[in-house]
């Protein structure tokens, strides 16, 4: 007779925050599948359940109490179940994850990303346990969140991380304290990396850094003191033409580029790369140089836009989006004005727009008595996006009877009978199809129609079947 096997544990993953975010989440969802574990479809049937949490947005830690509260009634039921908290929020609050939820059984933060198995292991054995990482290693490439086995939820488009960790220091923001100091992954390994996606069935990549335009200072230095004669370069260009080169690519994104140092070469690589998708993602933030200077962002409103302005003189078609803070502290009536007014005169295709909050441990989180009112800023807000949207609008309704390249992502989520599709400026097309199309399929679709976040259009003709396997359980070497 054969021993009972155990049946495989099974895992579900809930991501809080951004890209880097998500990508840590398919990572930690690889090294578990390589650990034998098998994915759950949902809370009541996991074993394990992780939450990948984020400290940007406002109220990231009541939303993961809230989310803890309820996932101990769960375990109360079902007592062999294991609770673990990564991400951000839990390289901040290291300790205090479990001084406050005791019931968690594993805490670990940014930079051990690589050794989830093994800490859920120990946690077993030991345990309840919390691991923190104050840096990662920056000489074992290893480490990288990129080169370890990744678990895809689709197969033809793929994140890769260039570059961790930020060496820039906005006053508002909790990155560099949670994600540590910039570490770029070595140039070859990440062309490697892609052609090895290609080669597995992805079509499209998208390049992910805090400060993309900053990609391989560190590397570059590192060589020089090592003595090497490196010539300076604008590594992140290079890296956008070879990855754009590599055969079977045929969509390359990245974000996030820092408006101070988009440079020339960057524009030129982009424009001279077909791969390169027509969109760029410029995070402005306010359109006020006080406000700006108090950010430490190291730009002012003219020389954002004119960086905008040679951008979209070199690019065609660019389609451009960026991300804004209301309420910075110290933000007056007047700062706000010169946001509306950049903000009209930048003519964005979308842009993502946060209430400034608090980060403690931040620079701005000091600035208490300049706290703007909640009433000003939900106020200016309101006022802002109304701007946003009539310039998106704008720019949608401007494609309309454009015959559009789309990769289909799947069923619309708010009409079953649509099929969505992103183009490559990055925008969502609604269409019909007769027959379903398989995700990452390429199609011709003529924009019929356009809202502030959404296009609707009319399959013309399928272009591109998919060439991924449905699953790519590994992907990296
Ligand atoms: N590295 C990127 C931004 C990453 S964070 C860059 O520099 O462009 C994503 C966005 O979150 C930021 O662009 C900013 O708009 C917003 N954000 C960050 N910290 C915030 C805070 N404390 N309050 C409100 N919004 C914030
Ligand atoms: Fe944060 Fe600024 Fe770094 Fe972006 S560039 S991650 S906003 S510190
Ligand atoms: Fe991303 Fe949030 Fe961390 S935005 S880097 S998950 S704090």
């Amino acid at each position: 007779m054969s021993e009972p096997v155990e049946p495989a544990k099974r895992y579900l993953i809930r991501t809080f925050g951004c890209q880097m975010n998500e990508h840590d989440s398919e990572r930690i969802a690889g090294l578990f599948e390589a650990d034998g574990m098998v994915a759950a479809t949902d809370v009541e049937d996991a074993d394990v359940v992780v939450l990948n949490t984020c400290c940007i947005r406002e109220n990231a830690d009541n939303k993961l109490y809230g989310t803890l509260g309820h996932l101990k009634s769960v375990k109360d039921r079902r007592p062999g179940m294991e609770l673990v908290v990564s991400g951000c929020l839990a390289q901040k609050d290291q300790d205090g994850i479990r001084e406050r939820a005791p019931y968690v059984d594993l805490v670990f933060g940014t930079h051990n990303v690589h050794q989830a198995t093994e800490l859920l292991h120990r946690s077993r054995t030991e345990g309840p346990l919390t691991s923190i990482l104050t840096e990662t290693v920056a000489a074992d490439h290893e480490l990288f969140p990129s080169a370890m086995p990744a678990h895809r939820e689709h197969g033809h488009t793929a994140w890769v991380t260039i570059q961790i960790g930020c060496d820039n220091s906005c006053a508002f923001c909790i990155v560099p304290a949670v994600r540590g100091a910039e570490i770029s992954r070595p140039f070859d390994r990440l062309v490697h990396e892609v052609a090895e996606l290609a080669g597995a069935g992805v079509t499209e990549v998208t390049l992910l850094g805090q400060n993309v335009n900053s990609y391989g200072r560190d590397l570059t230095l590192a060589a020089r003191q090592a003595g090497d004669d490196v010539r300076v370069r604008p590594l992140f260009a290079d890296l956008l033409r070879e990855v754009g080169a590599v055969d079977g690519i045929r969509r390359v994104r990245y974000t996030s580029p820092h408006p101070k140092d988009l440079r020339p070469e960057t524009i030129a690589a982009m424009a001279e790369t077909p791969a390169v998708c027509e969109h760029l993602h410029l995070p402005v933030q306010s359109g006020s140089d006080r406000v700006l200077a108090a950010m430490h962002r190291g730009y002012t409103a003219e020389r954002y836009l004119e960086k905008l302005a040679a951008a979209r003189a070199e690019i065609a078609d660019l389609a451009v989006t960026t991300d804004i803070i209301v309420g910075f502290p110290g933000e007056t009536d007047d700062d706000f004005e010169r946001t509306l007014e950049l903000a009209a005169a930048a003519e964005y295709d979308s842009a993502y727009t946060f209430i400034y909050s608090p980060r403690t441990g931040t620079e701005a989180a000091e600035m208490v008595d300049q706290f703007v009112p909640a009433d000003v800023i939900a106020e200016r807000f309101e006022r802002l996006k109304v701007v946003l949207e009539r310039s998106a609008l704008a720019k949608h309704r401007g494609r309309i009877g454009r015959v559009e390249e789309v990769v289909v992502e799947g069923l619309s989520r708010k009409d079953q009978a649509l099929t969505t599709g992103r183009t490559r400026q990055n925008k969502l097309v609604h269409f019909a199809s007769a027959d379903p199309l398989r995700v990452g399929t390429f199609a011709e679709v003529e924009v019929t129609d356009a809202a502030p976040h959404f296009l609707r259009g009319r399959l013309v003709e399928v272009t591109a079947a998919p060439r991924h396997r449905t699953r790519i359980p590994v992907a990296a070497g």
